[in-house]
């Protein structure tokens, strides 16, 4: 993992101490290396420096404000899929014209608030999506920009429910019916066709889906321009994998050297949304031990964050490597479940996992825990969220503070 690494024993983040952030902010807190979010932008912006880009970042894996603020002062846009989302991005500083909805069900109401806000483009998922946009484009007088996600019916590797390029899932438009439906958008008053959308899934550890991919929606595009369409962006989506326990995904730059060859001679700007690759392993999650429990079966190391904080292990069964903060001095290894305190026997972090050995207020550190942990956290079980901070080498800031039990009634009336 970029940026954190054992100096005497200890771990730091950059030159931060973990151990001093978990002590000062309580766990569970979530941490987020600033280096490794500024060069994991970096590289895929110098990566996709031949042709003329746009690089959203998918709030829906961190959506922190101040990571947002960091990455649009580097050139980042936003790739959302909601009002809430939308919000976020305003607020943060990314300009109207760098953001990118996506989604399979934006309401009127949120419709309403990306044509005032002068987004680039809906990336449209169906015809009634198209019928809904133009009549709150027509209501508003407005021109809605938009461009058709297409599902091009590939196979991605990748989990059942991160799959979204197949064809029996709900994303997009049929790839067999895009030329038709691209066809059928002249019939609308208040639509500008603006590009060509697609996303196959999410955490791919492979080039091969992608390029299977970009192929065919290269082809439609030659298409669409034979057609008379005048396509400004083909939006690849975001969904390269990372390094959870011993994958070897692609660098942005071999992704770039692959995708490139199919995509760049379109001509036309490219849009990229990676999520998780940016933020991922940037960010891990503190948690104490708080009990260590022996059963005539079983290990388990109690801890004090549980599938409220980070439910991919639950919901995926994700793997996240586990280490002390304190490296331990003796070589002993256990094997055990780390569980959290919830009352669900899914709520695990590990499961069957050898490491050291584990003591109550043993300090742990969960790795690749930027994206899709804060952002996935609820109040279940009446458990408040835990903080969020940023290191910036030696320094480091509480960039949102730790919910307290009145934000757990927060709305709520007797
Ligand atoms: N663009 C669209 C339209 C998406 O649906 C997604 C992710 C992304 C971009 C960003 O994908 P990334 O680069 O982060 O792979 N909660 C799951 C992941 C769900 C991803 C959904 N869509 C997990 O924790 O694995």
């Amino acid at each position: 993992m970029d940026n954190y690494q054992y100096n005497d024993g200890e771990l730091y983040c950059e030159q931060t101490p973990l151990a001093e952030i978990a002590e000062k902010v309580g766990t569970p807190c979530y941490v987020y290396s600033k280096r490794s979010l500024v060069d994991s932008f970096d590289s895929y912006d110098s990566a996709f420096s031949p042709v003329e880009r746009m690089i959203c970042f998918a709030l829906k894996s961190c959506a922190n404000l101040s990571v947002i603020r960091l990455l649009a002062e580097r050139g980042a846009g936003a790739d959302i899929v909601s009002r809430g989302e939308l919000f976020r991005a305003l607020k943060a500083g990314v300009p109207g014209e760098r953001i990118i909805y996506s989604g399979v069900g934006k309401t009127r109401r949120e419709i309403a608030y990306a044509l005032e806000s002068e987004i680039y483009c809906f990336n449209v998922e169906s015809i009634p999506e198209l019928d809904l946009i133009d009549r709150v484009a027509g209501e508003m007088n407005l021109t809605a920009p938009v461009s058709l996600r297409i599902n091009p019916d590939v196979e991605s590797g990748t989990h059942e429910y991160t799959t979204t390029g197949k064809k029996e899932t709900k994303f997009g438009i049929p790839y067999d019916q895009a030329l038709d439906c691209y066809r059928k958008t002249a019939s609308y008053q208040h639509l500008r066709v603006m590009g060509i959308d697609t996303h196959i899934g999410s955490q791919i550890v492979s080039t091969g889906p992608f390029v299977a991919a970009y192929e065919k929606i290269a082809r439609l595009f030659r298409e669409l321009v034979d057609d008379g369409f005048d396509l400004e962006f083909c939006d690849l989506g975001g969904g390269l994998g990372i390094s959870y326990n011993d994958e070897v995904p692609p660098t942005a730059r071999q992704f770039a050297e692959a995708v490139l060859p199919v995509a760049g001679p379109l001509g036309c700007r490219i849009v990229i949304e990676p999520g998780r690759s940016i933020s991922g392993n940037a960010g891990v999650l503190l948690t104490r031990v708080v009990h260590y429990k022996q059963t005539e079966v079983k290990n388990f190391a109690v801890v004090d964050a549980g599938m409220n904080d980070i439910i991919r292990p639950s919901l995926y069964g994700a793997y996240h490597r586990i280490e002390h903060v304190a490296r331990p001095d003796s070589r002993d290894q256990v094997t055990l479940d780390v569980v959290g305190p919830i009352c669900e026997s899914g709520d695990w972090i590990a499961r069957e996992r050898t490491m050291p050995r584990v003591n109550a207020g043993d300090l742990l550190c969960v790795y690749s825990a930027g994206a899709y942990s804060a952002t996935m956290a609820s109040n279940y079980n009446g458990r408040p969220r835990g903080a969020e901070v940023l290191v910036d080498g030696s320094d480091w800031q509480v960039i949102r503070k730790a919910e307290t039990l009145d934000d757990l009634i927060r709305g709520e009336q007797l």
